[in-house]
């Protein structure tokens, strides 16, 4: 799958992919530019940025290098693009990191909250003024349908839904904590906090001509699986890629959020691939919404 089937000229438009040098984001950025968007990437490898530049169109690809799981980065990214650009059309929120470990980042938030969520949340609310400027345009969020099931195993039982209280939470730090610390469970509450603030934005932003749409992108042959893979299973590592979508299917799922001129209005949705889902049933809870994108509003917002 390609752009739109190759049918959408994406001439003059101006997309932000955050991990574009890398598994899914890396077929990403090579379809948008194709399609005739110039692309900023974000990466921490400014090499693999550049090599990709040179392979995919040197005068359309820019590379930003930096660390999305660090606060003073995501603000230097925003600052960098605002200042090269007036308007961004497409924001793609693609990047996401599973780690077999609990880890703090040097702002002292679990690692997986971070990557997963506060990235994409910070970078879209910074960066709303250049959204608002290229309207119609799009955020799309890459998340994972391992909110809606966190076993590693999905064989036994029923779907069990990544849980999320918020209530006394007063500061994201306090999320993802020591006790009972479990990454994949970590990972997929990351996942879920970013679908349920994307639903906030959307409703925010539902007249200014702004879509925020999240998706989970199928179970694809990319690196973040063997982080996921339990130790048990890594022996069968190549069965299990093999089994799994390429880059280029999986990719196909945001591509289509961010390019479909049918899903040009849509907003606030949730697709696991191309079909509409439900979310969790505590991401259409109210308090819930508010509470999650006010913690994380707080976060983002530069200070003073
Ligand atoms: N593969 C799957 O089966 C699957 C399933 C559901 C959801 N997803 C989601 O799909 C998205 C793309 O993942 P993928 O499958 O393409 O995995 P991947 O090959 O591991 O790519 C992950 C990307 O995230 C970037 N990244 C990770 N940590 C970062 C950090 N601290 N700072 C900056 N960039 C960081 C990496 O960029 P650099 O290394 O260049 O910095 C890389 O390009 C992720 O959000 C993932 O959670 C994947």
């Amino acid at each position: 799958m390609n752009v739109h089937s190759g049918q959408t000229d994406l001439s003059g438009q101006v997309a932000l992919v955050t991990g574009g040098a890398g598994g899914m984001g890396r077929v990403i950025t090579a379809e948008l530019v194709r399609a005739g968007a110039h692309v900023v990437i974000t990466t921490r490898d400014g090499e693999r940025g550049e090599a990709l530049r040179r392979e995919v169109g040197a005068d359309r690809v820019e590379v930003l290098t930096g660390d999305l799981s660090v606060r003073r980065d995501l603000h230097r990214f925003a600052a960098e693009f605002s200042r090269r650009h007036d308007r961004l059309h497409l924001l793609i929120n693609n990047a996401g990191a599973h780690y077999r470990d609990r880890r703090l980042t040097a702002d002292g938030v679990e690692a997986h909250l971070a990557v997963n969520h506060l990235a994409g949340f910070t970078l879209t609310y910074l960066l709303h003024d250049r959204l608002q400027a290229a309207a119609p345009s799009r955020v799309v969020n890459v998340v994972s349908a391992t909110m809606s099931d966190t076993r590693t195993v999905p064989l036994l039982g029923r779907p069990r839904p990544v849980s999320l209280d918020l209530a006394g939470v007063t500061d994201l730090r306090e999320l993802n904590p020591v006790e009972g610390f479990a990454p994949f469970t970590a990972y997929a509450r990351a996942k879920l906090l970013s679908t349920i603030c994307g639903y906030v934005f959307a409703d925010r932003w539902h007249d200014e001509g702004v879509t925020v749409n999240a998706v989970h992108p199928g179970l694809v042959s990319t690196s973040i699986v063997d982080d996921i893979t339990p130790a048990a299973l890594r022996p069968f590592r190549s069965v299990i890629h093999s089994r799994l979508l390429t880059p280029e299917a999986g990719a196909a799922a945001a591509l289509r959020l961010a390019t479909d001129p049918g899903l040009s209005t849509v907003t606030g949705r949730y697709y696991v691939r191309d079909k509409e889902e439900r979310s969790p049933s505590v991401s259409y809870d109210p308090a819930t919404r508010a509470k999650a994108w006010r913690l994380s509003a707080d976060w983002a917002a530069p200070e003073g």
